[in-house]
C-alpha cells in the first residue's frame, strides 16, 4: 500500500499543511528542528494510533490548539480510502473512513500499514524490556489488526485483577476480612486465556521473524552476527513456553497459582505477557549491556528491516519510513541499505541534508523549513 496524500491540522508544529505524495522515495529535507519527523510521525500514527516518540498524544497536539487531525488518502491495488484521525488528549480520540459516519479508531488499523525506523529504536536494544514488548505487539497487530483487541483486553483484564489484588492487600495489612478469592480464580482464568492469545501471537512472530533479523544484520553489518532472539516468559526461570494456546493457558495458570501468595502480599500481577521480555542476542552474548553503540543501532535497524521483511512477504507492503538513519551509517552501509530498500512500494526519508540521502535514493524530493513543506 502506499499513502497518496497526508494533511495535517495543528499536529505538533503543523497548523495546516498538505503533502502530495508518489510511490517510490520521497525524501525530506532540511535543517534540524524544521518539522521533518513530525511528517513520518504522523504517518506512523496512522498505521499504530501511537507515536514513535512519545507515549501520550498531548504532545502531538499543536501548543494553543485543543485537539490535531491526520488525514491520509490511502492507495492499496485497485482500492482507495480516505482516512481521518482526531486526536483529543484527556478524551476519546475520533475516526473516519471514507468520510463515513465515526468508527472506532481501532477500525482503522490495517489501512496503512508502515515500517518505522528511527533514532529512537536504540532503545529497542538498550531500553527495558517494555520496549521489546511494543514491538512486538505492534508488529502483531501490523500482521493482524484483531490483535488490538486482544491486546487491549489484556490491559483492561491486568488493571482489574491487579485492582482487585490491591484491595485484597489492603484488607491483609489493615487486618481486615480476608476477601473471596473466589473471584480472583475467575480473573486468572480471564488472563490466562487472553494473554495465551498474546503470548502465542508473539511466539510465532519471534519464530518468523529470527531468521530474518539474522540476515538483515548480515546485511547492515556484514559477517557481524549471527543474531538470536528469544522469548523471556515470565512463568518461570527455565521454562519453555508451551507450544499451543491451550498449553500456553495452562502453563499461564500454573505460574499464577504459583505466585499468588506474593501477589497478593504486593498487590501486583506477576505473570504474564505484561512482564515478559523478548532476549535479543549477539554472537552468543546479550546485545543490552554487551553491544557497542554501533552494534546496538544496527541491531534495531536489523530489527526493523526484517519487519519490513515479513510483512511484505505476507501481503499488503507496508510504508517503511527512515527518519535520519543515513546520516548514521558510513558511506558503504549507506549504500548497501539504500539498495535494500529502493525497491519498495513507498519509502519515506529524512535527511538534515541532501548529501544523507543517497544517490540510489533519486526520488521526490521536499524541503521542510520552518512548517512550510515545498517540493523541490
Ligand atoms: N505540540 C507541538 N506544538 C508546537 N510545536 C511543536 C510541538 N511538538 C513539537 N514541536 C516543534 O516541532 C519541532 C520539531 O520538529 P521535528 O522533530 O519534526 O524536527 P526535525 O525536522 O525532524 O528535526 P531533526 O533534524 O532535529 O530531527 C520542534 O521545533 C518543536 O519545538
Ligand atoms: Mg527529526
Amino acid at each position: 500500500m502506499h499513502v497518496t496524500h497526508l494533511s495535517l491540522a495543528d499536529f505538533r508544529s503543523y497548523a495546516r499543511v498538505e503533502v502530495p505524495l508518489d510511490p517510490g522515495v520521497t525524501a525530506f529535507v532540511g535543517a534540524n528542528g524544521q518539522g521533518k519527523t513530525n511528517l513520518v510521525e504522523a504517518v506512523g500514527y496512522l498505521a499504530t494510533l501511537g507515536s514513535h516518540r512519545v507515549s501520550s498524544d498531548a504532545p502531538l497536539v499543536r501548543m494553543g490548539a485543543d485537539r490535531a487531525v491526520i488525514r491520509a488518502a490511502v492507495t492499496q491495488g485497485e482500492r482507495s480510502q480516505l482516512i481521518e484521525l482526531e486526536l483529543n488528549p484527556g478524551k476519546a480520540n475520533r475516526a473516519r473512513i471514507n468520510r463515513s459516519s465515526q468508527v472506532r479508531p481501532r477500525d482503522v488499523l490495517g489501512i496503512v500499514r508502515t515500517v518505522l525506523f528511527a533514532p529512537e529504536d536504540l532503545a529497542l536494544v538498550k531500553g527495558d524490556p517494555g520496549e521489546r514488548r511494543r514491538f512486538l505487539d505492534e508488529l502483531i497487530t501490523a500482521r493482524s489488526p484483531r490483535m488490538a483487541g486482544v491486546r487491549s483486553d489484556y490491559e483492561r483484564v491486568l488493571k482489574q485483577r491487579n485492582t482487585l489484588l490491591k484491595s485484597a492487600a489492603m484488607a491483609r495489612r489493615h487486618g481486615g476480612r480476608s476477601m473471596d478469592l473466589s473471584t480472583l480464580d475467575v480473573w486468572d482464568q480471564h488472563l490466562g486465556r487472553v494473554g495465551a492469545e498474546l503470548l502465542a501471537q508473539r511466539l510465532d512472530l519471534i519464530a518468523t521473524l529470527q531468521p530474518l533479523a539474522d540476515k538483515a544484520y548480515g546485511d547492515v553489518a556484514p559477517g557481524g552476527g549471527p543474531v538470536t532472539l528469544e522469548y523471556r516468559s515470565s512463568v518461570g526461570a527455565g521454562v519453555e513456553p508451551a507450544r499451543t494456546r491451550d498449553a500456553l493457558y495452562e502453563q499461564l495458570i500454573a505460574a499464577l497459582a504459583e505466585v499468588r501468595k506474593q501477589e497478593i502480599e504486593r498487590g501486583v500481577t506477576l505473570v504474564g505477557p505484561h512482564r515478559d521480555d523478548l532476549l535479543l542476542g549477539l554472537r552468543g552474548m546479550p546485545a543490552k549491556g554487551y553491544a557497542s553503540h554501533g552494534e546496538s543501532w544496527s541491531y534495531a535497524l536489523a530489527l526493523r528491516l526484517a519487519s519490513y521483511d515479513l510483512l511484505r512477504g505476507e501481503g499488503n507492503e507496508p510504508v517503511l519510513v527512515l527518519d535520519d538513519v543515513f546520516a548514521e551509517l558510513d558511506a558503504r552501509r549507506r549504500e548497501r541499505l539504500a539498495e535494500l530498500v529502493a525497491p519498495g512500494e513507498q519509502v519515506l526519508v529524512t535527511a538534515a541534508v541532501d548529501d544523507d540521502v543517497p544517490g540510489v535514493l533519486a526520488g521526490r524530493r521536499y524541503a521542510v523549513s520552518a512548517g512550510e513543506v515545498e517540493r523541490v
